[in-house]
């Protein structure tokens, strides 16, 4: 059927709750400005949950502290595009993103205990947020802060809302974590290695009450993880970073049934099993190399099993779209899928 397209108001509703456009950091270094990550572009559909995998030194936490606009002002220069949902955050005035995070974006970190104050309740710490952006009184504040610990599963949270981080376990602060990055409903959560520092019982509660506060709060998730089995049970899609580049963004059946860069199949080769849960990424010979000494060529070049003198270790490799919405940064990618990788 024809239909006059012409007369139809362009679509400018945003699906995507986080959209990066080639971003880049770079930090003031003794080697001088050195770029940390490099042309990142990623989105966040809304009401997904997209992983961001790679070794440590990759640049997973500077892109996450990019978005959250929590990278020092001075000695860091960010470049490119954030949008999140729907507003440009890059050169944001402090006062602005301040009121953006916690609203629109919250981050729990790796490490709860160094990420609460020792020196206030818990209680105080989720109400203190309230009172920050919602401008409640102390009383409402205080009933809202326990309400949200019971939903992060704090038994008896009227009482234990009094006690200090130090009363809590680990698993608890992270639940208290959460219960701060929630309380104003965000749009978004940044979730930078939540649970790489619990034990394994732990992190399984930790993720299904993920799931759970996804679902019942509506919130889209930014996953940070060197852990593939979590990526497997936690995401939607994924984007492999390695030396501050994207290298491979696909769908989570793409990863584990088609990987096509080499350092993905890398990773997913460096677990027993790639459904395993609480598996390290630390089989691949060698590191991330120092920023200072990323080569302009393919950066994991030296690591790679398939790489070929002459065009791997000579010229800058793009990030190319292949179908199904996919994306690798490897000139070989095309004939090492039709091969299969190891051939
Ligand atoms: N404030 C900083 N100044 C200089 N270099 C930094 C700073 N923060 C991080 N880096 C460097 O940026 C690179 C990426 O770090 P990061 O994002 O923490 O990696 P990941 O989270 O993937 O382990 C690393 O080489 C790290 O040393
Ligand atoms: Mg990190």
């Amino acid at each position: 059927m024809a239909t006059d397209t012409a007369l139809s108001p362009p679509a400018t509703a945003t699906t995507d709750v986080l959209e990066i456009d080639s971003l880049s950091v770079e930090f003031a270094t003794e080697h001088g400005w050195t770029r940390v990550v490099d042309e990142v572009s990623m989105t966040v559909p809304t009401g997904t949950t997209v992983g961001l995998v790679g070794e440590s030194g990759s640049g997973k936490t500077v892109t996450s502290l990019a978005a959250m606009g929590l990278l020092p002002r001075r000695g860091a220069r960010v470049t490119g595009s954030i949008r999140m949902a729907g507003r440009e955050i890059v050169g944001l005035p402090e006062k602005e993103m301040s009121d953006i995070r916690g609203t629109d974006v919250s981050m729990v970190f790796q490490e709860p205990r160094r990420s609460l104050s020792p020196a206030f309740t818990v209680g105080d710490q989720v109400a203190e947020v309230v009172r920050r952006h919602e401008g409640v009184g102390k009383k409402q504040s205080v009933v809202r802060a326990i309400e949200m610990l019971d939903s992060v599963g704090i038994a008896d949270a009227q009482k234990r809302s009094k006690l200090y981080p130090h009363e809590f376990s680990g698993g608890m602060c992270q639940r208290v974590m959460l219960a701060i990055a929630m309380v104003c409903r965000p749009k978004l959560l940044i979730a930078d290695e939540p649970t790489t520092a619990l034990d394994v019982t732990v992190q399984r509660e930790m993720l299904r009450l993920m799931k759970q506060l996804q679902h019942e709060y509506d919130v889209s998730i930014l996953f940070i993880t060197h852990d593939l089995g979590v990526v497997s049970e936690m995401c939607d899609r994924v984007n492999v970073m390695y030396a501050g580049q994207v290298v491979e963004s696909t769908d989570i059946d793409g990863l584990f049934d088609d990987p096509r860069h080499p350092y993905t199949e890398g990773l997913l080769a460096a677990i027993p099993s790639a459904h395993k849960q609480g598996t390290r990424l630390s089989a691949i010979p060698g590191a991330v190399p120092a920023p200072w000494d990323w080569p302009s060529s393919c950066r994991f070049h030296s690591r790679c099993p398939y790489a070929r003198a002459g065009t791997c270790n000579s010229e800058p490799i793009a990030l190319q779209d292949v179908t199904g919405g996919r994306a690798v940064r490897c000139v070989r990618h095309e004939e090492l899928t039709l091969k299969g990788f190891g051939v």
